[in-house]
C-alpha cells in the first residue's frame, strides 16, 4: 500500500536526515520503524503524510506519487499519533476526538457519538468524557490520541513514538491495546519507537535505521532476532536477543508430564505412586487444580499438606499458547528446575523439565535453518 521508493531528505541546512530510503510497507499490519536519536525516524514518518516533502524520490500510496493527491485529501486517511498525544488543551475528550469528524461536516451529535464509540474502543471510561485532557493521566491521555487518530476511520495510522512518555506498565498496556485494535480494524500502521523491545512485540516488519537515515535491516522480528544483518542492529537488539528470540517458539511440542502432580487431598498411595515418576519432585494442586507449589514426595504427609511449606512454582505458563520463553522463565524461577504448564483456567496441565525445554529449543534451531524467514506457530501475528 505504501512504498518508499529511494527517498532523500536533505533540509535546508544541508543535513541529510533520510538517505535513499526504499521500504514496502505492506498493508493491514504494523511496520516499525527503529533507530537511535536523529536517524531519521519522525522525518521519515512526516514525508509519509507530507509534512515534510522528500528532496528526491517518491513515496506510493496504492500505486500512486502521494504528490499528485491534494494534501488534504491524503492526510484525511492518516490518521497521526505523537508523544504526549498532543491534544486540544482547551477542548473536552470527546471533542478532541471528534475533532476530524466535524472538520469533515459531521453533525455535533454524530461526530460525538463516534467519539463515544471510540472511547469504548480504546479502552477508556465513558465518564472522561467531558473531561479536559489535564484531568487525565499521561496514559489515558495517549489513549485519547489514538481514538482522536481513527475519528474518521482512515486506512492508515503513523504514530510516532506514542507510548515512550508513560511508564512500563502502562505502556505495556497500550502496546496490547494497540496490537487488539490493529487485529480488529485492520489498519496500516507505521510505528516509528527507538525501543527495539517495542518494535519487537508490535511490528509484523521492523525496519532498523542507523544515523544518517540509512536502512540497516527490515525484516520480521523473529528474523531481525536469529539473523542480524551486521554488527550495527546485533548492538542494538542488546544482549539478550536468543532469550527474546524463543518468545517466537511455541510451547505447543513441549511433552508435558501429568505423573508428578497430586491434588492436595490425594491419599498416601498418590502421593507413594507419583514418587515413584520421573520427576523427582511433585507438584501439589489445588482442589481446583491450580498449582500451588513444588515438595520432594516423601515430604508430604496425606491429608495434611502444608501450602506454606511447599517450594514455589515460578510463574506458570499457558500450554501451547504461551512462548518457549515463557516455558524456560518458569523453569529457571523454580527452584526444582522444572516448569508448571496450566490451562487457559490456570488449572495445571502437566510438569516439564528444564533439560525438555532445552531439547525444544534445540529444535527450534533447526527448524529455523530449514525456513529462515517463516514465523514459527505460536507467533502472534503472520504477515498477510
Ligand atoms: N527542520 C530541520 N532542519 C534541519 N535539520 C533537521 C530538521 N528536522 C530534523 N533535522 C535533522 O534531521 C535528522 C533526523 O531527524 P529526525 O527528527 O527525523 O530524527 P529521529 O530519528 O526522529 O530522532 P528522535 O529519535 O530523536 O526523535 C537529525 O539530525 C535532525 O537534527
Ligand atoms: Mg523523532
Amino acid at each position: 500500500m505504501i512504498r518508499i521508493d529511494s527517498v532523500t531528505k536533505r533540509y535546508p541546512d544541508g543535513t541529510v536526515a533520510v538517505d535513499r530510503l526504499s521500504l514496502d510497507i505492506p498493508d493491514r499490519s504494523i511496520t516499525v520503524l527503529v533507530g537511535p536519536s536523529g536517524c531519521g525516524k519522525t522525518t521519515t514518518l512526516r514525508m509519509i503524510n507530507r509534512m515534510v516533502e522528500p528532496s528526491e524520490g517518491a513515496i506510493l500510496i496504492d500505486g500512486v506519487d502521494s504528490r499528485q493527491q491534494p494534501v488534504n485529501t491524503l492526510r484525511r486517511g492518516m490518521g497521526y499519533v505523537i508523544q504526549n498525544a498532543g491534544l486540544f488543551q482547551h477542548r473536552t475528550i470527546v471533542d478532541n476526538i471528534a475533532t476530524v469528524p466535524r472538520m469533515l461536516g459531521w453533525s455535533k451529535d454524530k461526530a460525538r457519538a463516534r467519539a463515544r464509540e471510540l472511547m469504548e474502543r480504546v479502552g477508556l471510561d465513558a465518564s472522561f468524557a467531558k473531561r479536559y485532557p489535564y484531568q487525565l493521566s499521561g496514559g489515558q491521555q495517549q489513549r485519547v490520541g489514538v481514538a482522536r487518530a481513527l475519528a474518521a476511520d482512515p486506512p492508515v495510522l503513523l504514530m510516532d513514538e506514542p507510548f515512550s512518555a508513560v511508564d512500563p506498565v502502562v505502556r505495556k498496556g497500550l502496546q496490547d491495546e494497540l496490537l487488539r485494535i490493529q487485529a480488529e480494524l485492520g489498519k496500516t500502521i507505521v510505528f516509528v519507537t527507538h525501543d527495539i523491545d517495542e518494535a519487537v512485540k508490535l511490528g509484523t516488519m521492523v525496519a532498523v535505521l542507523r544515523t544518517g537515515g540509512r536502512l540497516a535491516q527490515f525484516a520480521p522480528p523473529a528474523e531481525l532476532l536469529s539473523d542480524p544483518a551486521d554488527a550495527f542492529v546485533e548492538d542494538f537488539l542488546g544482549a539478550d536477543r536468543g532469550i527474546r528470540r524463543l518468545s517466537f517458539f511455541s510451547s505447543a511440542g513441549l511433552e508435558l508430564l501429568t505423573a508428578p502432580v497430586v491434588a492436595i487431598d490425594a491419599t498416601a498411595e498418590q502421593i507413594a505412586a507419583r514418587g515413584a515418576a520421573e520427576s523427582p519432585y511433585v507438584l501439589v494442586t489445588g482442589l481446583d487444580g491450580r498449582p500451588l507449589g513444588w515438595s520432594e514426595p516423601d515430604r508430604l504427609t496425606a491429608g495434611q499438606i502444608d501450602v506454606g511449606r511447599l517450594l514455589a512454582c515460578g510463574r506458570p505458563f499457558v500450554a501451547g499458547q504461551d512462548s518457549l520463553r515463557a516455558a524456560l522463565d518458569c523453569a529457571v524461577l523454580s527452584p526444582t528446575g522444572w516448569a508448571v504448564a496450566v490451562d487457559h483456567e490456570g488449572r495445571a496441565a502437566g510438569v516439564v523439565s528444564q533439560d525438555s525445554i532445552a531439547e525444544a529449543i534445540r529444535g527450534a534451531h533447526a527448524a529455523g535453518r530449514e525456513e529462515p524467514k517463516t514465523i514459527k506457530a505460536g507467533a502472534r501475528k503472520v504477515i498477510r
